[in-house]
């Protein structure tokens, strides 16, 4: 029998201050997108817990760094979206501060996960968003949430054509993952992929 690639999983702290993160120095994949695209609730279904990460059907639910441990041997981090238009502009401030020092300075992260909903056109935020991992050099693959909300052919069509406009800025493509927290499609590629990644670590 093949063994199961989350054997456990647990919080461990939220915080706005990269430096009070865990020490262990133990692998991290981060989760980033635009509020409410699905995040926490990508980290519970990877993870197969349903209430590990705060999730909310109304943006802006995610306003801290939180590390979950995964097999006390790599950490998900579930990180505050970017993008929720309703929010303060010293907040927006402040969230982004939180986000881009995690991003830049945290040793630690591996890997970086943006998550697109796969029901809308390439949004400019996220191409800009994309345009500034490339320019600081930060590892990222892309996964698509929320295919449970379309038909087989327009995931496809949608897939096809945000995969297209990428190929626009940039010579190739990180790999791409396309995911439903509902259907828990994705979780065993995800998962195989962090799993390969820290065996060469
Ligand atoms: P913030 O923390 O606010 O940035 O949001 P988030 O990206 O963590 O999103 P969250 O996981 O809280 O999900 C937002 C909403 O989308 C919730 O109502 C979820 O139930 C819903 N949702 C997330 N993933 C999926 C999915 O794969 N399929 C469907 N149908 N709904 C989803
Ligand atoms: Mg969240």
């Amino acid at each position: 029998m093949k063994k199961p690639l989350v054997k456990s999983a647990k919080f461990v702290i939220s915080n706005t201050d990269i430096k009070k993160c865990p020490s262990d120095g133990k692998p991290e994949y981060a989760f980033i997108g635009r509020s409410n695209v699905g995040k926490s609730s990508l980290i519970n279904m990877l993870t197969g817990h349903r209430k590990l990460a705060m999730t909310s059907a109304t943006p802006g639910k995610t306003l801290l760094i939180n590390h979950f441990i995964v097999n006390d041997e790599w950490y998900l981090v579930d990180l505050p979206g970017y993008g929720y238009a309703k929010r303060s502009k010293s907040q927006n401030e402040q969230l982004e501060h939180i986000i881009s020092s995690y991003i830049l300075d945290r040793d630690a992260m591996t890997l970086l996960f943006v998550l697109i909903d796969c029901r809308h056109e390439p949004q400019k935020i996220d191409l800009e968003f994309f345009q500034w991992l490339g320019e600081n050099g930060v590892p990222f693959s892309i996964i698509f949430t929320k295919a449970d909300k379309l038909t087989r052919g327009a995931l496809v069509s949608n897939i096809e054509a945000y995969k297209k406009r990428l190929l626009e800025d940039w010579e190739e493509l990180p790999p791409v993952f396309i995911t439903s927290s509902e259907t828990a499609l994705g979780r065993e590629d995800i998962l195989q992929y962090i799993t390969e990644i820290n065996e060469t670590l």
